[in-house]
């Protein structure tokens, strides 16, 4: 698993995952940079030197092991099929195959042995389903989850590098007293907060939210998980937010909740209620880590059973990034991961 491809490599989570792969060292030969023909030719910094981003294509993937894909839906569904044909294994970061039911949706730290029934293709979750479900999880392991209430609070760049520079540009031009025009996002971003900016279906609920319930069940493999989400863009470069109100089978105290927290993979608790320091985007930005606090019961659900809390994760990061690489670990014997699982010598 040597010859990797980065498709996408110039885009927001493009951009993270080179620098995730140079910061955990992953172990490959080479590299190939990929991304549309606005981007062809561009050089980038990389461990070994620069390289060149070339033009995605047909033959992108001859001479390729292992394919991060991380262009959107449409470019995933036409090309993952042939870097898979070529013989690559593609770890997608795009929603085309989450839920296929031949294709793993893997958060390392909740079920990373689905990696082995791959078929070629894996895929990354949702980035707010994963800074959810790595809080859940643990909770979920020892008091059974009835039902979630999350509200999430998330960052502009989740909608991409060209909507990053739209929140600079307009948060510019409104401090200068322009207004701000809106390109990207549907409404100005700039000092304000809006309903997530991807399609409403029948039901109400937005691609993202549906995303939050379907995918979460999934990799819970709990169908019956009552997930009710309303998800929000609001004027923060990077990193969501999530406040979330969770109804276990039986009771919890805010104690149980602080212990299994603090002890499971992924998670750091900030939880200082005499400082009032609680997760924030600019603290989890650039962490692997999804920060935990405002640990509370929740008085409103009966018998204890009640929980509330804030999470705070880099979306670009745990939630796209990093738990690609993380996913290549798991399939690269050498890779940081495995080394990791087989410590000191
Ligand atoms: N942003 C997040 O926080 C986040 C989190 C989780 C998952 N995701 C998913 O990750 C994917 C990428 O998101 P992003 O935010 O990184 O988007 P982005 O910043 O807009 O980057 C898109 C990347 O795709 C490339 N691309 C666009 N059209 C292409 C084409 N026809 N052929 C080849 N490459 C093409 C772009 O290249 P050019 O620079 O040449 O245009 C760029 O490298 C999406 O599926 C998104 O849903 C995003």
């Amino acid at each position: 698993m040597k010859r990797v491809a980065v498709v996408g490599a110039t885009g927001a989570v493009g951009t993270e995952l080179r620098c995730v792969l140079a910061q955990r060292e992953f172990p490959a030969e080479s590299y190939r940079l990929f991304a549309s023909a606005r981007s062809a030719g561009r050089r980038i910094d990389w461990v070994d030197g620069p390289l060149t981003v070339a033009e995605l294509g047909p033959h992108s993937f001859d001479d390729v092991d292992l394919a991060f894909f991380s262009a959107g839906a449409s470019i995933s569904r036409e090309y993952a099929p042939l870097a898979r044909e070529a013989g690559a294994i593609v770890i997608d970061n795009s929603s085309a195959f989450r839920m296929d039911r031949d294709v793993p949706l893997v958060i390392p730290e909740i079920n990373a042995k689905a990696v082995r029934s791959h078929n070629g293709i894996l895929a990354v979750p949702n980035c707010s389903t994963i800074i959810m479900a790595v809080v859940l999880w643990p909770l979920h392991r020892v008091h059974p989850i009835r039902r979630v209430v999350v509200c999430t609070y998330q960052a502009i760049s989740g909608a991409g590098a060209r909507a990053l520079a739209e929140l600079e540009s307009q948060t510019a031009d409104v401090l200068a007293g322009r207004p701000p025009t809106p390109h990207v996002l549907p409404v100005p971003c700039a000092f304000n907060v809006f309903s997530h900016n991807t399609p409403i279906g029948e039901d109400g609920y937005n691609v993202e939210e549906s995303k939050m319930i379907a995918e979460t069940r999934k990799i819970f493999g709990d169908d019956t998980l009552r997930i009710a989400p309303t998800c929000m863009r609001v004027p923060v470069r990077r990193v969501h937010t999530e406040a979330l109100s969770i109804e276990f089978e039986t009771p919890i105290t805010e104690q149980d909740a602080r212990e299994i927290l603090g002890t499971a993979p992924g998670l750091e608790i900030l939880d200082d209620r005499a400082a009032n320091r609680f997760p924030t985007p600019l603290a989890a930005e650039g962490r692997d880590e999804v920060y935990v606090g405002r640990i509370r019961c929740d008085p409103t659900i009966p018998d204890g059973r009640g929980l509330q809390l804030i999470c705070a994760g880099d979306q670009l990061r745990k939630g796209a990034a990093l738990n690609a690489v993380q996913i290549a670990e798991l399939l690269s014997p050498g890779s940081a991961a495995s080394e990791r699982k087989r410590g000191p010598t």
